[in-house]
């Protein structure tokens, strides 16, 4: 992988500009984080996590920056709702049609969550490298997280991606081919980049069955250290239908088990429990009655 560029301070300089309603201040001359959300294989759940991990952060009082790095694609506005009030985007900013200010979206709810939208016209191509790494450290000097939300495979959208990192979360399905693309991504991440784990999607009932297989499976393969197990959960598609992030589901297991990974994220140690199949109305009659399923 190409060595990653340092801005320059002119092009610092150029995308620091002060966010909405939020002005930096002196104490916030510190860096905040910088983590990119990869996967490899497409559809496992990188923009389900993005947004949900920025949701919780912000909850936990951080100043938040989620960026679509999805260039032609775009998809974290929707899963936020915040599509309707997405005018500038990433690519605006870099090519200083717009300052950083006007690009960036804020949510209606979470007033320290923002997103940097992807470009939908555009192609992945059209992102250099040196210009990403400038934009994530302008926002690095505003905000505590900034999570980015990488496409899927490993060609130039997620070298960009990349880019401006300094942290990885590696989602995975309990799936072979999302493991063995997940494997091929964290062998191309950059050394000085340390990569966290997500298993998304985990249906206890298969693996029970022995056909899916377990995140021990998984991590056996992967080796990486485990932040967080996501179960498989039909709340997230009315979460994204709605344009509510999962978290804000009441009662949702996936929902309550990105806050768990944004607490460890912030340096709680919380165990991963081993959640429950959930029982349909047979199952529960025959537990009433004493009876196990085979
Ligand atoms: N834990 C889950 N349970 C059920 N559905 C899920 C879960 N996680 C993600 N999904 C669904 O899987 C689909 C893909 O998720 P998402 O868009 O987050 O994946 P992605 O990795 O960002 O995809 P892409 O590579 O295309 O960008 C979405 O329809 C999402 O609602
Ligand atoms: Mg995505």
């Amino acid at each position: 992988m190409k060595e990653i560029e340092t801005p320059s301070d002119a092009a610092l300089a150029r995308l620091q500009e002060p966010v909405a309603g939020a002005p930096p201040t002196v104490a916030q001359t510190a860096y905040g984080r910088a983590i990119v959300v990869t996967s490899g294989k497409g559809g496992v759940g990188k923009t389900t996590t993005t947004a949900n991990l920025g949701t919780a952060l912000a909850d936990a009082g951080k100043r938040v920056a989620v960026v679509d790095a999805d260039v032609g694609l775009r998809n974290l506005d929707v899963v936020l709702g915040l599509e309707n009030r997405v005018h500038k985007h990433l690519l605006d900013v870099i090519e200083k049609q717009c300052t950083m200010e006007e690009a960036l979206v804020r949510d209606r709810v979470r007033r320290t969550l923002y997103l940097l939208p992807a470009a939908q016209n555009r192609e992945k191509d059209d992102v250099p490298e040196a210009a990403m790494c400038s934009v994530i450290r302008a926002l690095q000097t505003q905000f505590d997280f900034v999570l980015i939300d990488c496409p899927a495979g490993i060609e130039q959208g997620f070298r960009n991606a990349v880019a401006g990192a300094q942290e990885a979360i590696v989602v995975t399905t309990p799936e072979v081919s999302a493991v063995r693309d997940a494997d091929r991504v964290i062998g191309l991440l950059p050394p000085n980049v340390p990569a966290k784990l997500i298993v998304n999607r985990v249906r206890p009932a298969l693996v029970r069955k022995n056909t899916m297989m377990s995140v021990d499976d998984v991590n056996n393969i992967l080796r990486l250290e485990l932040i967080g197990v996501v179960p498989d959960e039909k709340e997230i598609i009315i979460a994204t239908n709605r344009g509510t992030p999962v978290i804000d589901i009441e009662g949702s297991e996936t929902g309550a088990a990105f806050r768990r990974i944004a607490r460890r994220l912030l340096g709680e140690t919380i165990e991963i429990p081993a959640f429950q199949e959930r029982q349909g109305l047979f199952s529960r009659f025959m537990s009433t009655l004493g009876i196990a399923r085979p």
